[in-house]
């Protein structure tokens, strides 16, 4: 900070006059090259089937997950981030659909990638699209498993890679499970392969219109506070990101966004790695509903939203909105 000026001779209004001079004088500015979109993706052969809680998504047939990624190149958005709806009779209680190497995960990276090659494809790493009870991980006596998840969770991500994935984003908050990944993905020739990894993931009721688009809210019995975050912290992000970090994360991501600003300055502050927020499903839900009954304006509340992230220290944005935005910005 070297801003020292006094009233009356700076008038800090005096840059603020004229479009052109707010223009000149903006420090954050937000571009489609900071958007990562987030699909959900089903079997089905429907096109789209509407999400009831977002409105303006949909589950994408894979075709449809072609044609997005077709989209995304179109207007500059530099990758997609890809969620399954799993039909519920391939669920069970290990999650095994996840290991399918022809199921619908890889099935829409295939063909995503055929599409479009150029635009970056991001997949999950988690069990709970996959799993009948719900959870990211294995369940036994109504405990998560640690580092038996970790070892499924390996699997999953080696064979996403195997489909053509860019990066996989291990979203399950298991601990060690970059290390594994990292491990497994260079023991098999994949050193080039990214691990973006949800480092400071927060047990949050922002997640709850997600749960209804990939269909585990149903499926989901008591809730993910013993490995995701308690909201009440700060110091284990930064605990959190460091141990991902060692273990070899190429780019972290801070879940939810907007209510998080603060985990996402300090770990950009703290790392300097590529930081991304996610603006979740309940982020997205809360805009959608605000502004279909009048109370906001749903454009200017997008790009004000999704600029304070940049702001903040974020590299860019996970979000349900990207091709909105930008579509915004190439206006
Ligand atoms: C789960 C996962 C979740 C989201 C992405 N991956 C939900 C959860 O942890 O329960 C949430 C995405 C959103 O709300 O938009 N592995």
């Amino acid at each position: 900070m070297s801003y020292t000026g006094r009233y009356p001779a700076s008038r800090p209004r005096r840059l603020r006059q004229t479009d052109w001079l707010r223009r000149l004088t903006r420090e954050h500015r937000l571009g489609a090259d900071d958007l990562i979109w987030a699909i959900v993706v089903h079997d089905g052969a429907e096109d789209e089937v509407p999400v009831a809680a977002m409105p303006g998504v949909s589950r994408y047939s894979v075709r449809a997950a072609a044609a997005a990624a077709k989209r995304a190149e179109r207007l500059g958005i530099p990758a997609i981030a890809v969620f399954p709806h799993i039909d519920a009779a391939k669920k069970d209680a290990g999650g095994r659909e996840a290991l399918n190497p022809d199921g619908l995960v890889c099935t829409a990276v295939r063909a995503m990638k055929d599409a479009a090659p150029g635009v970056g494809v991001m997949v999950d790493v988690a069990l709970d699209p996959f799993t009948d009870h719900g959870h990211d991980g294995l369940l036994r006596d109504g405990r998560i498993l640690n580092d038996e998840t970790v070892k499924v969770l390996t699997e999953q991500a080696l064979i996403q890679v195997n489909a053509g994935a860019d990066i996989v984003a291990p979203s399950d908050m298991m601990d060690g499970r970059v290390g594994a990944i990292r491990a497994a993905l260079d023991a098999n020739g994949y050193q080039d392969a990214l691990i973006m990894s949800y480092a400071a993931k927060y047990a949050s009721a922002f997640y709850g219109p997600y749960r209804e688009a990939i269909g585990s809210a149903k499926a989901l019995q008591g809730d993910k506070r013993t490995y995701q975050m308690d909201y009440g912290n700060t110091d284990e992000a930064l605990r959190e990101v460091a141990m991902d970090v060692a273990e070899g994360a190429d780019m972290l991501l801070v879940k939810p966004g907007l209510a998080y600003l603060d985990i996402v300055a300090r770990v950009k502050a703290g790392f300097g790695l590529p930081t991304y927020a996610f603006q979740v499903s309940g982020e997205y839900a809360m805009i959608k509903a605000a502004a279909a009954n009048g109370w906001i304006d749903e454009q200017r509340i997008v790009l004000e939203t999704l600029t304070a992230f940049k702001r903040a220290g974020a590299d860019g944005v996970v979000t349900y909105f990207a091709p909105y935005a930008a579509e915004l910005l190439a206006t």
